[in-house]
Formats: structure tokens, sequence, C-alpha cells
């Protein structure tokens, strides 16, 4: 027989940049519980981000789209499904300008399909680990002036398509809790940086250019400013809400860690001269400003002084240190950066996993 587990526990988009590294926390930590990973594996998914993991007894890949509802409930009857972490999307806010309707599909319709899949699910076995956790982002809340923080009681005022798909899909996982007091939760997290991320970001991207000799874009004249949290601290506030959160409560992650563009890319750009032993000002003098993004937020701001709080969580590292270790680990993993930026990946994973 089987080993039995404590819980089975959904996690989707757990081949992306931020899953990957929730996949392999709760993995890693809690051999108990049963991780189901169901991702599409678009461009930006990728197994070659869990090849550490991807053996262990409690660990099962599965390939899919949310958009598919039907294949969603057999996923939830097949493994019986006791709680979900959603962080399935689509998530670069130039590719939104591009094909808005993408992110609705996936973002918006992806989201009420498992919606409705655990509330059948959850309907025929109930149970009190039944818990959905919808992971989203502070953009929803729009853009901030010079001063003041977004807080859980920030109206929603999305910008752009990417940012107006999360707002609806956040409605939504709020409306099955008052409709059908389905058990959820949701955290907005700032702009996440560390390993695994897609160089189509800024920080991946720009080390990426510099490492290649390729000009950095900085769009309009780089004085937009984000709130920076290491990936493994965002992680880790998801360990901690999703074991310790109130159910229909709502906690802002952040890491209290603002950068104007310019200024993060000049340390990046020392940082790198540094490590690439090049004479200081070479990765600077890539800098080039380009055409500013439509709708770009001014500036984004998390006070995440209620997960601090209530549920005692707090961000590990100084972004100085967060950065120069993910300057290290895209360094030493040419070989990823290599084949994400080729597309070759997606073709040698498609060849070992055939869709259901
Ligand atoms: P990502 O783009 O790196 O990964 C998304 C993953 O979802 C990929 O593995 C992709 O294959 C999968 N996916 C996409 N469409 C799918 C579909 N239709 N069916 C199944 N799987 C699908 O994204 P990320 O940066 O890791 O973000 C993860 C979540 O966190 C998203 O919900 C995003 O909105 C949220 N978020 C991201 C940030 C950030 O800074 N990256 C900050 C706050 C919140
Ligand atoms: P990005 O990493 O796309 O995250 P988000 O748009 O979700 O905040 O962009 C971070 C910031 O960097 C944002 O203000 C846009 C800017 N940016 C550039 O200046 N150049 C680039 O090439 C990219 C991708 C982003």
């Amino acid at each position: 027989m089987g080993k039995l587990f404590d819980r089975t526990i959904l996690i989707t988009g757990g081949a992306g940049f931020i899953g990957s590294h929730v996949v392999r926390l709760f993995v890693k930590k809690y051999p108990d519980y049963r991780i189901i990973n169901l991702d599409k594996l678009t461009y930006a998914g990728n197994l070659a981000n869990l090849t550490d993991i991807s053996h262990e007894a409690n660990y099962t890949f599965v390939k899919g789209d949310i958009i598919d509802s039907e294949f969603i409930n057999k996923v939830f009857l097949d493994y019986k499904i006791d709680s979900v972490i959603h962080l399935a999307a689509e998530s670069h806010v130039d590719r939104s300008i591009t094909n808005p309707l993408e992110f609705v599909m996936t973002n918006v319709v992806g989201t009420v399909n498992l919606l409705n899949a655990a509330r059948k699910a959850w309907g025929d076995f109930k149970s009190d680990k039944n818990l959905f956790y919808h992971i989203s982002t502070d953009e929803v809340y729009g853009t901030l002036g010079e001063t003041g923080l977004f807080t859980e009681e920030t109206p929603y005022d999305p910008h752009s398509p990417y940012s107006a798909s999360k707002a609806s899909s956040d409605h939504f996982v709020r409306a099955y809790f008052d409709t059908y007091k389905l058990p959820v939760v949701i955290s907005n997290c700032s702009n996440n940086y560390g390993s695994f991320h897609f160089p189509e970001k800024l920080i991946p991207l720009s080390i990426n250019n510099i490492k290649n000799m390729k000009s950095i874009p900085i769009y309009g004249k780089g004085e937009n400013i984000r709130d920076w949290l290491f990936v493994e601290d965002h992680a880790s506030a998801i360990d901690v809400i999703f074991h310790k959160a109130k159910t229909g409560e709502t906690y802002n992650i952040g890491g209290n860690n603002e950068w104007k563009n310019i200024d993060l890319i000049n340390l990046l750009c020392t940082i790198m001269d540094k490590k690439l032993n090049r004479p200081q000002g070479t990765s600077a003098s890539l800098i080039t400003y380009v055409k500013d993004r439509a709708g770009h937020d001014m500036r984004y701001a998390i006070d995440s002084s209620k997960l601090q709080r209530e549920l005692g969580w707090s961000p590990s590292l100084k972004f100085e240190q967060g950065l120069e270790k993910t300057v290290d680990w895209y360094l030493a993993n040419e070989e990823w950066l290599k084949n994400v930026t080729s597309g070759e990946y997606l073709k040698f994973y498609e060849q070992q996993y055939v869709a259901r």
C-alpha cells in the first residue's frame, strides 16, 4: 500500500519562478504532505527548475491547463486534493499589453475553474484541511505617489491588463468565500527577485544582458519605484500564511525595500563588474533609456505589518545580499539561462510528459 499523507496539496504554476520555490520548500519541509504540481509548462514553466526534488516520494508533476475545467475536476478527484496554493498565471505586464485575452483566460477563467473544482470536490469530501490559497500581486492596488504604502484596505485600481486580470481573480476568490463559504485566503506580494526568474523581467534580463555585453533597456526615465522581495522570503511567507491564516483574510507581503529602477540597475552594474572582473563602469555603459511602458505604474510599496504582527513572518535577507546571491546563481547556472533563452528546454520536456 502507498504511503498515507497528512495532506494533499495542489500547487498550480509550480514550474514557474515563484511556484518552483514554493514546491521545493513544501516538498522538503513537509515529507508528510503530498505535493501535486500542476503546470501547463508555458514558455515560463520549466521542470529544470525542480530537478533537485523531482524524484522525492511526496512529489508528483501533472501537466495540464487550468483553462480546461474537465481536466481540473478530474485532478481534484484523482488525487483527492484537500488544499490549493494557486500560482499559475500569465505574469508579465509587457506581454499583457500585447495579448490581454490570454491573461483573461489563464488568470480569470483558470482561477474560476479551480474555484469551481474546489467547491465541487470539497462539497463531496469536506475536511477541516480544505483551503484555497490564491497568490496575488500588489499591482492590483494601482500606483502610489511619493508617499504612502499599500495596505490590505487600499482600494483596487489596476492599470495594466495583467493587474486587471489579477484583480478580477482576487474578486472571484472573495466572492466564493462570501457566496459559497469556500475557505479561501489571499496574499498580495510585491516584486520578487532571485534564482529561476525568467529573463524577461527587469533583474534577470539585465543580468543576462550585462553578461553578454548587450544594452540594458530602462523604460522612461528609470524613476519608477518597485518594492523588491527575495523569492525565498515570499515562499516562507506563503508557508506561514498557508498554515496560520484565518480563512477569508488577505495579507500583504513585502520587504520594505523600495528602489528606483535606475538606482537598482546601477547597484546591479557595480556587482556585475566586480563578479566578472571588468573595470567599474563597464556594465553601466550598457544602460539605454527606451520608450516608456504604456500605463507604467510609478510606485509600488507594501505595508506588510499585518502579516508580521499577526502571523510572525519577517523577511530574512537584506537586498544587497539577496541581489549578490542572485547574480552568483545566474553566473553559476549558464546552462539554465542558455536553455530558457533558446526555448530548447520546452522541446525536451514536451517529450517527457504527455498531456492528459
Ligand atoms: P511565472 O510566469 O514565472 O510562472 C507562471 C507559471 O504558471 C508557469 O510555470 C506557467 O507554465 C504556469 N501557467 C501559465 N499558464 C498556465 C495555465 N493556463 N495552466 C497551468 N499552468 C499555467 O510567474 P511567477 O512570477 O512565478 O508568478 C507566480 C504567481 O505569483 C502569479 O500568480 C503572479 O501573479 C504572482 N506574483 C508574482 C510576483 C513576481 O514578482 N513575479 C509578485 C507577486 C505575485
Ligand atoms: P518587471 O520586472 O517587468 O516587473 P513589474 O512590471 O511587474 O513591476 O519591471 C520592473 C520595473 O522595471 C518596472 O518599472 C518596469 C521596468 N523595466 C524596465 O525599465 N526595463 C525592462 O526591460 C523591464 C522588463 C522592466
